[in-house]
């Protein structure tokens, strides 16, 4: 049929898309085996099989290693396909990790039950607290595992002080930057070895992707997570990386907004009636207050709580009255949503430790978005009306 177009033909000419196309393929066709060796010998570049490496992957990790400052990145399936596979290649049995005692519920299990069936034992400490961390490190860890800011009270860690520590044990500092972005912050500039992101919250930014990232420095580790990512199936699929590239691409913009509105809702918030606690860095208020200018560039971040007098039944009256702000557990979305972390994230925290860190009934954590500051004050405001 004169329409038809040979496999070979060349479907574009000299034109090129402006935009990375989807390859919405699972595995790539090669024209002999010289080639086929090339690619696996790394003297050109090329694609054989989509979970070891595709080109969306490809074109998003080099996109997000220059918005971390890294010489590499590796994107994966999900966050959590992230820590998993940064621990698999770096950590053997029998070895230990230190990590925050204020992690992402997920990590902790990931850290604690996980890795524990497998011969490796994890610590958690106060890394706010550094002899606790010291003590922790001197019994030896391969890493020292932190986030940037802790969910739900943005307690901010001092990034370059645990890189000293973590580097004067021989172990490795690395830091989940989830809640901060390389936006706010660059964990590699500031001393960790690696940093991973979960791009299901602000990086793809439109709660419509699952992924996650690694970057790092260092070439060795690159293999090596690279093939952890292949044999243990946490790779990610094409559309999603694309998904998530168009969202990288307006990542400044949302975070730049979504600051600045979180910024002036946390002052808001403090003076209206029924709020008895606003939790957010760049008040006077915060525990880290002094520390998160050293630690956050140009903003403190679009995450904040508040807490409602009335506890749980207030929460509930607050959701009905603000349907403008939907009940969402997850954060990053490209318009304001809310989270309520004694029923989601801590759920299965004993209500002791809840109440020890401060996480009450009445919290509402808030994924401050970019849309107009009066949107989501008014929606606010209904919600605390009555
Ligand atoms: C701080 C943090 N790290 C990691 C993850 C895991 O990411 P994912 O859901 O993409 O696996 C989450 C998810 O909520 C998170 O909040």
């Amino acid at each position: 049929m004169a329409d038809q177009v040979s496999r070979r033909q060349p479907l574009l000419g000299s034109s090129a898309p402006l935009v990375t196309p989807v390859y919405q393929s699972s595995v790539y066709t090669l024209p002999d085996l010289d080639a086929l060796d090339r690619i696996m010998n790394g003297e050109e570049p090329g694609y054989i099989y989509a979970r070891d490496a595709h080109p969306n992957a490809r074109r998003l990790a080099e996109l997000l290693a220059e918005a971390e400052g890294a010489k590499w990145g590796i994107v994966t399936g999900s966050g959590m396909a992230a820590i998993t596979a940064l621990v698999v290649a770096t950590v053997q049995q029998g070895q230990r990790l230190v990590a925050s005692h204020r992690l992402y519920g997920r990590t902790t299990q990931l850290f604690v039950q996980e890795l524990g069936r497998f011969g490796v034992a994890t610590e958690l400490v106060d890394v706010n607290d550094p002899s606790a961390t010291e003590k922790a490190l001197r019994k030896g860890a391969r890493l020292l595992f932190v986030e940037t800011l802790s969910n739900p009270l943005l307690r901010v860690v001092d990034i370059p002080r645990l890189a000293e520590l973590a580097h004067q044990y021989e172990c490795r500092l690395v830091v989940d930057n989830t809640f901060a972005t390389p936006v706010l912050t660059r964990p590699l500039e500031l001393g960790a070895d690696l940093v991973m992101e979960s791009l299901t919250k602000m990086i793809a930014g439109h709660s419509d992707v699952t992924l996650g990232a690694v970057c790092g420095n260092d070439e060795d580790l690159l293999a090596a997570i690279t093939t952890a990512v292949s044999i243990w199936g946490l790779s990610s699929n094409p559309f999603d990386c694309w998904l998530a590239e168009r969202g990288l691409a307006t990542l400044d913009l949302r975070m730049a907004a979504a600051c600045d509105n979180a910024a002036r809702l946390a002052e808001w918030l403090s003076a209206q009636r029924g709020v008895v606690r606003v939790v957010y860095p760049g008040r006077l208020d915060h525990p880290d207050h002094r520390l998160a200018p050293e630690i956050l560039r140009g903003g403190f971040g679009n995450m904040l709580c508040f807490e409602l007098e009335g506890g749980r039944e207030a929460v509930n009256r607050f959701m009905h009255r603000s349907p403008g702000i939907p009940f969402s557990p997850s954060l990053g979305h490209c318009t304001t949503t809310l989270s309520h972390p004694a029923t989601t994230s801590h759920r299965y925290v004993s209500p002791a430790e809840r109440r020890r860190q401060g996480i009450t009934d009445g919290l509402v954590r808030l994924s401050v978005g970019p849309e107009e500051f009066e949107t989501i004050r008014d929606a606010v405001k209904r919600g605390l009306s009555g």
